[in-house]
């Protein structure tokens, strides 16, 4: 990196109000195929040079003290895309993760899963498993990967939980509220998202963290993936700051309310 373009990002960096981060921070992270195409070169190639962002934007959210970060890296519908390119990735999720586990100790960077784990080849959970075991006592960033996620399949999943609990007398429809059904959620330990960026121009939610989205702010940016730094995250964080957020209330009563949300 140059130095103009270090200043550039310090600059950014420095007008940051540390007291108005969002706690939780989830990502898109979209256009690693368009990446490489326009370098032409294929697919998993975008993938790989993927991997540095994700290093950049995890060191980024730590270092400004965001709490939670979650990257959604493998979607259920990306189970259909061409064996190869599945199989790749997988390959490069073990790699990956082998690679950048004494990076996380390092920055004190603690590792959780969100997804159909069943799914996952053994060799990737094995990898995610050591991982995870190895960064539990860190106290920093919490870094969330949804692998082999979706909002719709996270929800039906809570769905049964509830309908087999309350099958067997263990819970009372009656007392089903939003609170409740967060707990059978993947994400009953985490708060909701208060900021999504979503990287390479496309706005869609593409299911992803359905229940979790209701209020929070979305930030779309036409960088792809493998070109995004912590510059463009600087920006997201800036954008964020200097939105009014109502949760369906007017101005000055948003002003007062302490959700967590
Ligand atoms: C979307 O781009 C990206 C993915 C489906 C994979 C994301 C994976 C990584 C960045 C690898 C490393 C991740 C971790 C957490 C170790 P796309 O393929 O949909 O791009 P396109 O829309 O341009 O085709």
């Amino acid at each position: 990196m140059r130095a103009t373009e270090r200043d550039a990002e310090m600059d950014l960096k420095a007008q940051i109000d540390r007291n108005k981060l969002p706690h939780h921070v989830a990502v898109i992270m979209d256009g690693n195929g368009r990446w490489a195409k326009r370098k032409g070169n294929v697919r998993i190639f975008g993938h790989q040079n993927g991997v540095k962002a994700v290093r950049q934007i995890t060191e980024a959210a730590g270092e400004l003290g965001v709490e939670y970060l979650t990257l959604y890296a493998f979607s259920t519908e990306n189970w259909n895309r061409p064996k190869g390119e599945v199989d790749a990735l997988m390959g490069l999720f073990v790699n990956a993760i082998q690679n950048e586990t004494e990076n996380l100790l390092k920055n004190n960077v603690r590792l959780s899963v969100i997804g159909e784990l069943s799914d996952l080849p053994a060799s990737v959970l094995k990898q995610l498993q050591s991982a995870i075991d190895y960064t539990a006592d860190n106290t920093g960033l919490n870094l969330v990967i949804a692998v082999s996620y979706s909002g719709r399949w996270e929800i039906t999943s809570a769905v049964k939980k509830i309908v087999k609990d309350v099958r067997a007398g263990n819970l009372d429809p009656e007392h089903i509220d939003d609170s409740v059904f967060e707990s059978y959620l993947n994400t009953s330990t985490i708060p909701d998202p208060e900021l999504l960026i979503r990287t390479s121009g496309e706005k869609r939610i593409s299911n992803f963290m359905l229940w979790q989205l209701a209020y929070t702010e979305l930030y779309f940016t036409p960088v792809l993936w493998p070109d995004f730094r912590k510059e463009h995250f600087y920006e997201a964080i800036l954008d964020f700051q200097r939105r009014d957020r109502r949760f369906g209330r007017v101005g000055d009563q948003a002003n007062t309310i302490t959700v967590n949300n």
